[in-house]
């Protein structure tokens, strides 16, 4: 099989990670990728993700800081992913597509409503594939819940719940995660919650939000989070602490468009923890939305509870896309420490794999758009002090939380 000829334009924690992602893919019957070059504007990340991939995939990548030196260097690359941070993303990856080349990029898919919408229209002009690596989806958890709510086995859903407050008030990973205008905490982590909502629930019709800055000190924590070289170097130079411009907590109401109505906690500050997700139908419930490395569960009217693994057991005519099936043998992720980089590798297998047979991407650009769109859609709504309406928040007419974004990064 000819391989698609691939960059990694980001080499920093995530970046790290897709590594070890696509030595997950190369490890299988699917291999159809070759890791082609690395580019990172640190010389010494670009240089650090070159001994890793050489380390993990036998062979040493080419180096570059600059994505059109490598385009110039690397003529027969394909497609580029793009793991830089968030307030980059319109920019990297619009110049990617510019440059003739197909793009996997990290959630969430930009900055700003605005910004989502030059990358989708610059990969609509050029005609080029554009895949949002939101890898919770993958999970088998979530496919299968996905599956059960779309064959009715809850009923006809009327409500959803998810809860996830974490306390405390150190760095939540980087320091820009606590910055509004570089892609703020709620952002970064909650574009999956609103995905999974909309994947789950189908979409969003209005949200009435409140958010709020709890901790608007973080500190360092006490040590690194992840065990990975990237993140160690990282955490040695962390600042002791930041002052944060993005709100951390996030309290709301979804109504969705079927009429179902999603009760939202989202926060990482504070003192209270609450992690709760449930898919609410009137002839019974799943516990769990589906996230990475996470399991689902059922319970139905005058029934035991039945568990992930029942449920495979028991559901005919459900399976899993074969890539999943080959990396998750028994149809749960959970407890499987290299879930991280297995759904990666479903990621870039899929693009590669659309690239090849000139087919399509399951999250293109609009589900990325629209999944940004509903978290802004709690911020302005919170600016507003009333509930906003997606279609307007979409369209850009309700903006004013994302306005200052925009005139701070030059998004036009
Ligand atoms: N899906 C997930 O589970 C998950 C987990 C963590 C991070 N992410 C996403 O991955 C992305 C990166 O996050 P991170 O934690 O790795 O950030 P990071 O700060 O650790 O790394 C970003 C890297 O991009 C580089 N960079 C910035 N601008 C660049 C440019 N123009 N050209 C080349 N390199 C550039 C930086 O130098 C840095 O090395 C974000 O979008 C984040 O939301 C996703």
């Amino acid at each position: 099989m000819e391989k698609i000829r691939f960059g990694l334009v980001g080499c920093g924690g995530m970046g790290t990670r897709h590594l070890y992602g696509l030595r997950e893919l190369a490890q299988t019957p699917f291999a159809n990728v070759d890791l082609a070059a690395v580019c990172d504007l640190r010389p010494q990340h670009a240089e650090m993700a070159a001994a890793e991939a050489e380390r993990l995939l036998g062979r040493r990548p080419a180096i570059y800081t600059d994505l059109e030196a490598m385009r110039r260097g690397e003529p027969d690359l394909a497609a580029v992913d793009v793991v830089t941070d968030p307030s980059t993303h319109h920019r990297v990856v619009c110049q990617a597509l510019e440059l003739g080349l197909h793009v996997l990029v990290e959630k969430p898919l930009a900055i700003t409503v605005r910004a989502c919408r030059q990358i989708a229209e610059t990969a609509r002009r050029k005609g080029l594939l554009l895949s949002v690596a939101e890898n919770f989806r993958r999970d088998p958890s979530a496919r299968l819940a996905h599956h059960l709510v779309g064959r009715g086995v809850v009923g006809a859903p009327y409500a959803g719940v998810f809860h996830s407050l974490s306390p405390g008030n150190t760095i939540f990973i980087t320091p820009w995660r606590h910055h509004k205008e570089r892609g703020g905490a709620i952002l970064d982590m909650a574009v999956h919650f609103t995905h999974m909502v909309r994947y789950q629930l189908g979409e969003i019709e209005e949200i009435q939000g409140s958010a709020r800055i709890v901790e608007p000190v973080r500190k360092k924590p006490q040590q690194a989070v992840w065990t990975y070289e990237f993140y160690r170097a990282q955490y040695r130079e962390m600042e002791e602490e930041v002052r944060a411009t993005a709100e951390d907590t996030t309290l709301a109401l979804f109504r969705m468009k079927s009429g179902a109505v999603v009760d939202w906690m989202v926060g990482l500050g504070g003192h209270g923890s609450a992690h709760r997700e449930l898919i609410l139908g009137d002839q019974g419930c799943i516990e769990g939305f589906g996230t990475r490395g996470g399991r689902i569960n059922l319970r139905r009217a005058g029934q035991e509870e039945q568990t992930q693994e029942a449920l495979l057991a028991q559901t005919p005519g459900f399976a899993f896309e074969p890539l999943t099936a080959h990396l998750f043998p028994s149809g749960v992720s959970a407890g499987d420490a290299a879930v991280d980089w297995k759904l990666i590798a479903i990621e870039i297998h899929e693009l590669a794999q659309a690239i090849a047979e000139g087919g399509q991407v399951e999250v293109d650009a609009e589900w990325g758009l629209k999944d940004v769109a509903a978290i802004y859609a709690i911020f302005e709504s919170s600016r507003l002090g009333r509930p906003v309406r997606m279609s307007e928040v979409e369209a850009g007419m309700i903006y004013g939380y994302q306005a200052e974004i925009d005139a701070a990064l030059g998004i036009a």
